[in-house]
């Protein structure tokens, strides 16, 4: 705009794209139009980009009197997720503003302040900069949590992470507040247990500082020389406690997939599955509009997220063991994870996600992607085909496959043009994998 672009994908102006399905007309109608923010307004106004926290800065930069308003600005470009509150339709990202929303007209109404409240007393010398734009409900209720960081003014280098039931459009109810001596997390999303919810602490911290002098949000985030760690934080009234688990790595976060408990007693164990990275997602060239631009640079590099899965000991004498494992295939980045809703806070099998580099080479070779992570990986013998039709590979495959989760095996046949499954029996017997199966028809 105004001779100005964006560089970051993430800081180009909020635009809805709405489509509602129309049954009884067997219709799908389909709206798109700029989000109204004050961003958008006060940018079409001048006829550029204008004043607002953005990830990088656009070229060429905007003057520095434009940049050293970046913190007074609207701030309210909030265009990452939306949510229902109290029969408000709500608009946000990782920012505590957020927009109030007509679904119906898309018109924005303007931004949502949190009430005064006994129920969430503020802090003196706190000062809320950060949010999550992916607030879960509690399993078993409707209401979803949030997520606020404060940091302390005016040194601005320790912080408090808040989480809240969000009960109306402006009201909210603090469950837990946890101080963070050490750095000002970022947390784009969070799991949420019946009783806790556990924060994953990536090692980086938002120095907000730099930003009253223009520099943009990826400037501000200072990676720290320590590994990732789970706070599992108690929630009022949950009856557990505060407890810190190293990661073993250094893990940075996206999206969450899910968070559940599993086994009891000594066996006992929290189950995180997340996307994630070993580099700064932030800085990677999957958001860099020119690095997107540029087969050679965006297949080259990035901070190949993919999905993992944290196992937590959390009782008996491996207490404080964290166990990951890769969920998606190597290779492949995978992020925008999606469950069954219905499985949240609990064990899930089934996720589903985008996929880049789904060749396991260009990063443009996107697919969506099921897993069942129970399923495991199958062990397959070698495959016998069965003929059925005139055409050349028109017919069956006949195969055994072992289960390297269950460590089952089961007998199964597939149609040999599309591969799907079109039978699978379980075997009485651990069948590892077999030489060279032959047909006999009945009488062969
Ligand atoms: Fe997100």
């Amino acid at each position: 705009m105004g001779g100005r672009d964006f560089t970051c994908a993430l800081d180009a102006f909020g635009k809805w794209h709405k489509f509602e399905l129309d049954s009884d007309r067997g219709a799908i109608c389909f709206t798109a139009e700029f989000m109204q923010t004050g961003f958008f307004n006060e940018s079409t106004k001048a006829g550029t980009v204008g004043a607002g926290m953005l990830f990088s800065e656009t070229v060429p930069p905007r003057p520095l009197a434009v940049r050293l308003r970046a913190m007074t600005a609207p701030n309210d470009n909030a265009f990452v997720n939306t949510i229902s509150v109290g029969g408000q339709h709500v608009a946000l990202t990782d920012s505590p503003d957020r927009l109030a929303f007509s679904l119906s007209s898309l018109a924005v109404r303007g931004k949502l302040r949190f009430d005064s409240s006994a129920r969430y007393p503020r802090r003196a010398l706190y000062l809320e900069t950060l949010g999550s734009a992916h607030p879960v409900p509690r399993p078993g209720s409707q209401t979803p949590l949030g997520l606020s960081i404060a940091v302390r003014t005016p040194f601005m280098d320790q912080s408090e992470v808040s989480v809240y039931a969000w009960s109306g459009p402006t009201t909210r109810e603090l469950l837990a507040r946890l101080p963070v001596k050490d750095r000002v997390p970022y947390l784009h999303s969070f799991g949420v247990l019946r009783r806790a919810v556990l924060l994953p602490l990536q090692p980086l911290s938002v120095d907000m500082r730099p930003a009253l002098f223009g520099t943009p949000l990826q400037g501000l985030m200072r990676e720290l020389s320590v590994n990732t760690t789970f706070v599992v934080l108690p929630l009022a009234g949950g009856g557990t406690t505060l407890r810190t688990f190293n990661a073993g790595g250094r893990y940075f976060f996206t999206h969450v997939i899910n968070t559940y408990e599993e086994g009891e007693g000594d066996a006992a164990t929290l189950v995180f599955d997340a996307c994630v990275s070993h580099l700064n997602p932030f800085h990677s060239t999957a958001i860099a509009i020119a690095a997107q631009r540029n087969k050679t640079r965006r297949d080259a590099g990035g901070a190949m997220m993919h999905a993992r899965r944290f196992v937590i000991r959390i009782a008996g004498p491996r207490r404080g063991e964290v166990v990951s494992s890769l969920l998606s295939r190597a290779g492949r980045e995978a992020d925008f994870p999606q469950i069954d809703s219905r499985y949240r806070g609990r064990k899930h099998c089934i996720y589903w996600a985008v996929l880049w580099r789904a060749d396991g080479v260009a990063y443009g070779a996107m697919a969506i992607d099921r897993t069942d992570v129970c399923r495991g990986e199958p062990f397959p013998s070698e495959p016998t085909f069965l003929a059925s039709g005139e055409e050349e590979g028109q017919g069956a495959l006949l195969v055994t496959v072992l289960n390297g989760t269950s460590g089952r095996s089961s007998f199964l046949t597939l149609d040999a043009t599309t591969m799907q499954p079109t039978l699978e029996v379980p075997l009485p017997v651990r069948i590892p994998f077999t030489t060279h199966g032959q047909w006999y028809p009945p009488g062969g």
